[in-house]
């Protein structure tokens, strides 16, 4: 009970200020002959407005018990409350003193001055200390896939980042929900109410991972509900972080995480089946194969005993032999990653008579809209990467007959309202062009789909 009733103070607080703030009004509008009568309302007024100001401070009292809320604004904001209350009683018992005439005006000043300091210190506990100014700073969320793995520290370019991001609203300097602070490596070690929520190299003994692994719908799972959710892939690193033994300083290379890291970052949602065709087809030529190899391109069949091909361009020597070497297996390959080559609209020609492809990455690319509708020969194709290039909407004009399921359009010039015109040649295909509130969780695809952009 206690607990309910601090928990509706943040709510009865807008009781004073509100009543306050029209004893103010009324303090000055009387300027104009027609509101003079309101003055006699001051008084009545003010002392309403304090009384609720008293109930306040007694809601405030129990829910800074409550543990959740350890910050020094605490003790600013409790104590300019009792200074705000003391004075409005103050202020209500000089205004029946005739002596203080000429001041009430100042006096009403004094009061607007103490409403706004101690209504901003609780708006900072309750939205956190940047809440005025989150808005002007959204989009901070970090972009992992922009980080430098071979010189990232694991904890500050990585962990930090995504506990920041997602974490810190209710388990940072301001609020520590569950009596857990997450925003500083002794506090984590710390841990909340119940114990040690980190336990180095033991994924399945650290509450943290725990709590994040609960189903969405567990009252326990970590961040709640109505809250950003963490993505796959975050997960994935703040697990590997802590498998690893949880260190605060190394880099991921001495802790030995490069390669795992890597594999997370760079992979989007898990390859289904129905990316490699069902018939059986024979090997690719061993030439071919030998010479794409010596020119650095990673080419491997896509799962044990398979002859279908998956090509990765990003070491290779000249890309357009590479490209040229690639139509000789062009029968066995389905999937290809140009990985960050400089790949331009005359490449897309030739990729466009890969025609078994079900997969193209062209991350990072120098394709733009006129080379994109090469690839509408592709009739395989379902999954097209086009993260970070130059493509608009009008790209995809000519590209109706494609059976995409999949569409990465992070980091181009596509914005939310333009998605609708690529919905609209492409009604079947996922689109994802990040900056979504929402993560596509497995367990989530009903949210995410409504979160979608129609
Ligand atoms: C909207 C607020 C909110 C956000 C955001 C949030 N939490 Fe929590 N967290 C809570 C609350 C409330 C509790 C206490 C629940 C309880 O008492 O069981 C809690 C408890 C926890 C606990 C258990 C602490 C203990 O010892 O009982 C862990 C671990 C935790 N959170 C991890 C996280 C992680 C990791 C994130 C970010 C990915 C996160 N939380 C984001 C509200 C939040």
């Amino acid at each position: 009970m206690f607990d309910l009733i601090g928990r509706l103070h943040p709510l009865l607080v807008h009781l004073p200020i509100g009543i306050l703030l029209l004893a103010i009004l009324f303090e000055w509008l009387p300027k104009r002959k027609k509101y003079r009568y309101l003055k006699r309302s001051i008084h009545p007024i003010l002392l309403v407005g304090s009384g609720t100001a008293i109930f306040s401070c007694l809601t405030g009292y129990m829910l800074s018990q409550s543990g959740e809320y350890e910050s020094d604004i605490v003790g600013w904001h409790q104590w300019m409350a009792i200074s705000l209350t003391v004075y409005s009683l103050g202020y209500a018992w000089m205004r029946t003193e005739k002596g203080f005439k000429s001041f009430h005006k100042a006096f009403s000043v004094v009061l607007l001055i103490l409403l706004l300091i101690t209504g901003h210190l609780g708006g900072s506990l309750t939205h956190g200390e940047d809440y005025l100014t989150a808005g002007l700073t959204s989009g901070s969320s970090i972009d992992i896939s922009e980080v430098n793995l071979q010189e990232a520290v694991f904890y500050d370019d990585l962990v930090k980042p995504i506990l920041e991001d997602k974490c810190y609203g209710c388990h940072g300097t301001s609020k520590q929900k569950g009596k857990l602070r997450l925003d500083e490596p002794q506090h984590i070690l710390k841990g909340g109410k119940d114990g040690i929520v980190v336990v180095a190299g033991k994924i399945d003994e650290s509450e943290l991972v725990d709590r994040m692994l609960l189903p969405l719908d567990d009252e326990d799972h970590m961040p709640p509900k109505e809250k950003k959710q963490l993505t796959e892939k975050e997960i994935e690193i703040l697990k590997t972080w802590i498998a690893s033994g949880a260190d605060f300083k190394k880099s991921v290379k001495d802790a030995g995480q490069l390669a795992t890291l890597e594999k997370i970052i760079s992979s989007e949602k898990s390859f289904s089946i129905s990316d490699v065709p069902s018939d059986e087809i024979q090997a690719a030529d061993q030439t071919a194969l030998n010479e794409l190899q010596k020119m650095g391109v990673v080419i491997i069949p896509v799962a044990a005993n398979s002859n279908y091909l998956s090509a990765n361009l990003i070491n290779a020597s000249s890309l357009d032999s590479a490209i040229d070497l690639l139509i000789k297996v062009k029968e066995q390959l389905v999937w290809l990653k140009t990985g960050d080559q400089p790949v331009t609209d005359n490449h897309l020609i030739k990729i466009g008579g890969l025609t078994q492809l079900t997969r193209i990455n062209l991350d990072r690319s120098q394709i733009t809209d006129a080379g994109l509708t090469n690839l509408k020969s592709l009739a395989s194709l379902i999954y097209l990467n086009l993260n970070n290039t130059k493509i608009s909407a009008i790209g995809f004009s000519n590209l109706s007959s494609l059976k995409l399921q999949s569409l990465y359009l992070y980091g181009t010039s596509i914005k939310a309202e333009e998605v609708a015109l690529v919905k609209k040649i492409l009604p079947a295909t996922n689109i994802e062009i990040g900056n979504l509130q929402v993560p596509f969780l497995v367990s989530d695809t009903t949210e995410a789909k409504s979160a979608r952009p129609k």
